[in-house]
């Protein structure tokens, strides 16, 4: 374990793990799939899904990592389930699609601190233009993957930990001032109405398929990154309490991020909500005439430091991203730590050009694919978060929970969650953990993912 390094304390390991959760998922995604799916409805089914189904699976993972001491694949064979390591596997196909668009998106988020700062805040009425400039978008998401890449060679512990300790905090404060000010604005309640008032007739599937794959992706869940991760967190730390601070510091930080942007979208509609469910370039649309409105030289300030805060936040997930294929190489294959990372980083950055590509620049990858029943094509870079994150990630998910429940056994799991949680053998929680784990997660997921591969992609509506 030694020679692996690990996190200096139990602060340390929560700050990472929450530094891979809260990112572009909280505070890019959040709000748009908010606004494309209807409100309030989709906020409480993502909330519930994070409890029922993705605590105790994050849980299991770290669980699982913190025992073996291995990376996403080995993890399985130490415990000796070798064919399990498939699960792993399919968690590296999926991490590296996420990181391939992520890695476009935070590019997009780093560019929009760069034009706020030079004053720009037309940037926001240009979104479509910007992101289709080809050469602009290959520089900065090729300067965002260089940065993963140099904090990962550096090793885990060194620089993942100290930027989190930082930035966390920072954006909690910066989103809490403009969610203040976005209460105070004409139309905020239409808004807050539209974000804080169920209307149960929108929960379709699509809703709640769209809410429990936001909740995978928004905890890094279901891809083994908190398998990479709890490998490295010491055996006298508590699992069950450092779980619970990062999905509720992850719903904490999305939550508020809703309560800023739908003030912020009913103001500049004039109250209609017009363009609330216009998609992937929502805060980038609507936040720069809002830095705007506070005058040059506050705008900069405030509008830079939000999107410096926002490219911060997507770096210590994209880390948590490139880390889980390089641990895995390292570990299994013995290869070098800092050829490996900079290997991987320049192939997930090629796989990500089809991304960059398919927003205009590509008429080939912007209207990528039709799905069978659907009306209007789909673009490369949305198809792939269709395919990883709310597919792959449930499926990921899934699998733990069998696993856990029916091969690696309850009582395993048991064991390594009591170490440094010696409560917990008689707590309340781990009967709900164990139901959770052996029929709550793999029926309901199981059901959940083959009707969402027969709704989204092949237009076959069972319910
Ligand atoms: N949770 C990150 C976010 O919301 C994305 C992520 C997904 C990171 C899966 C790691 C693994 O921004």
């Amino acid at each position: 374990m030694s020679n692996r390094g690990g996190f200096s304390n139990r602060l340390g390991f929560v700050a990472a793990a929450a530094g891979s959760a809260i990112g572009l998922g909280s505070i890019w995604k959040f709000p748009f799939e908010v606004g494309s799916n209807g409100g309030a409805a989709f906020v409480l089914v993502y909330i519930l899904c994070c409890f029922i189904f993705c605590f105790p699976i994050m849980l299991a993972e770290v669980a699982i990592g913190r025992k073996t001491h291995k990376n996403a694949v080995g993890a399985f064979g130490v415990l000796g389930f070798k064919q399990w390591s498939i699960i792993g596997k399919l968690g590296l196909v999926s991490g590296v699609l996420i990181l391939s668009f992520y890695n476009v998106v935070s590019g997009w988020a780093f560019g929009f601190f760069v034009e706020i700062i030079k004053g720009n805040f037309g940037i926001g009425k240009e979104f479509g233009a910007f992101i289709s400039n080809v050469p602009l978008m290959l520089s900065y998401s090729g300067f965002f993957m260089v940065m993963t890449a140099f904090i990962v060679a550096k090793g885990i512990s060194g620089g993942i930990e100290k930027a989190t300790k930082i930035m966390i905090p920072a954006l909690f404060v910066i989103l809490i001032g403009l969610m203040m000010y976005a209460f105070t604005l004409d139309h905020a309640f239409t808004g807050l109405k539209f974000y804080l008032i169920p209307d149960f007739s929108k929960i379709t599937f699509k809703v709640i398929y769209s809410a429990l794959g936001q909740a995978f992706f928004s905890l890094s869940l279901g891809m083994g990154a908190l398998i990479t991760y709890g490998s490295y967190f010491s055996r006298d730390n508590n699992i069950v309490s450092s779980s619970v601070i990062i999905i509720g510091a992850t719903i904490a930080i999305a939550f508020i991020a809703g309560l800023m942007m739908f003030p912020f979208v009913a103001y500049i509609s004039q109250g209609t909500m017009q363009g609330v469910g216009s998609g992937a370039g929502l805060i980038f649309t609507v936040l720069p005439g809002v830095f705007e409105s506070f005058g040059t030289t506050l705008g900069i300030v405030i509008g830079g430091a939000f999107f410096l805060l926002l490219s911060f936040a997507a770096l210590t997930s994209t880390v948590s991203l490139l880390e889980v294929p390089v641990a895995y190489l390292v570990d299994e294959y013995k290869w070098n730590r800092q050829k490996t990372v900079w290997g991987v980083a320049l192939f997930i950055f090629l796989i990500g050009i089809p991304s960059m590509l398919s927003s205009g620049a590509s008429p080939f990858f912007t209207e990528f694919i039709t799905y069978l029943g659907a009306s209007k094509a789909t673009d490369f870079l949305t198809f792939v978060q269709h395919v990883a994150n709310d597919t792959f990630l449930p499926l990921g998910g899934f699998m733990i929970s069998i696993f856990t429940a029916y091969y690696w056994k309850k009582e395993n799991l048991d064991a390594e969650l009591t170490a440094g949680n010696e409560g917990y053998a008689t707590s309340w929680v781990r009967p709900l953990v164990h139901i959770a784990v052996s029929f709550v997660c793999p029926i309901i997921l199981g059901i959940i993912f083959v009707l969402t591969v027969l709704d989204r992609f092949f237009g076959v509506a069972l319910i």
